[in-house]
């Protein structure tokens, strides 16, 4: 951890329905306090049918929660049956967008060129991008898993400027541990989160650089937090399944 703010975001990936979601903020709220949520920032990345009920119970209770999105189209309107928009997104008060997930490039064929569109769409729109890039296992095991992650980050970061590289959040999500339960160790954590601090400052100078947050993500607990976010470049973690308990979360929330 650095003077950076961490930023523990979940990502309920295709779960709960907006009733879920309501009890889930409520309990999660009443799990915390606020000396808790003074030093994390905390997006829920939920489904696009859970969004506008957050939004109205975020705003009515003040519940100290981003919003955030776990996808989005990159053009404004128009004839695109079934996609989302940023400006959609913003209106209902959405701050991150995760952009390009693992199962989003690997489902349903998202290239970095897509996601990179993602990326800047959410920029234009005055939210912040969660940049996911991460290796396979197959990639890992070839000793490919810095080119794999670094060509990922050139691609869809090189063109940004410095003020966006400040405001960027990169998830490093290594495949195969998304889901299970076999986390990266927290040196390994650690290693590529700086390689990817480094080649920010490479592409945008260390001040920008050195603002950006970077997440580790892949099997995050409540047992194995605290040593991941001991790494100077690790600002937080994105957190699938264990996101989905408002206990585990809160725990995980704390327990660094
Ligand atoms: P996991 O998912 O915590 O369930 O491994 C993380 C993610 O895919 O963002």
């Amino acid at each position: 951890m650095s003077d950076r703010l961490a930023i523990i975001a979940a990502n309920w990936k295709m779960h709960k329905i907006h009733t879920e979601a309501i009890q889930f903020a409520q309990k999660l709220h009443y799990l915390l306090d606020e000396g808790d949520l003074a030093r994390v920032e905390v997006p829920i990345c939920a489904p696009y049918t859970d969004l506008r009920t957050l939004q109205t119970l975020i705003d009515a209770d003040r519940l100290p929660f981003k919003l955030g999105a776990q996808n989005v189209y990159w053009e404004e309107e128009g004839a695109y049956t079934g996609e989302v928009s940023p400006r959609m997104l913003r209106a209902l008060d959405v701050d991150y967008v995760i952009c390009g997930h693992s199962e989003r490039r690997e489902l349903f064929a998202e290239t970095d060129e897509m996601v990179t569109k993602k990326v800047d769409a959410s920029f234009s729109h005055g939210m912040t991008p969660i940049l996911c890039v991460g290796e396979t296992l197959e990639e890992r095991e070839a000793g490919e898993a810095e080119s794999k992650v670094v060509g990922q980050l050139t691609a869809s970061t090189a063109h940004l400027s410095t003020a966006q590289v400040t405001e960027l959040v990169v998830a490093y999500e290594p495949i195969w541990a998304i889901g299970t339960g076999q986390t990266a160790t927290p040196d390994d954590a650690q290693e590529m989160c700086g390689t990817i601090r480094r080649r920010l400052e490479e592409l945008h100078g260390a001040e920008a650089a050195g603002k950006a947050r970077i997440q580790y993500g892949g099997s995050v607990k409540p047992g194995n937090i605290e040593m991941i976010m001991k790494g100077p470049d690790v600002d937080g973690a994105l957190v699938g399944g264990a996101s989905l308990d408002p206990e585990d979360f809160a725990r995980i929330l704390t327990a660094w």
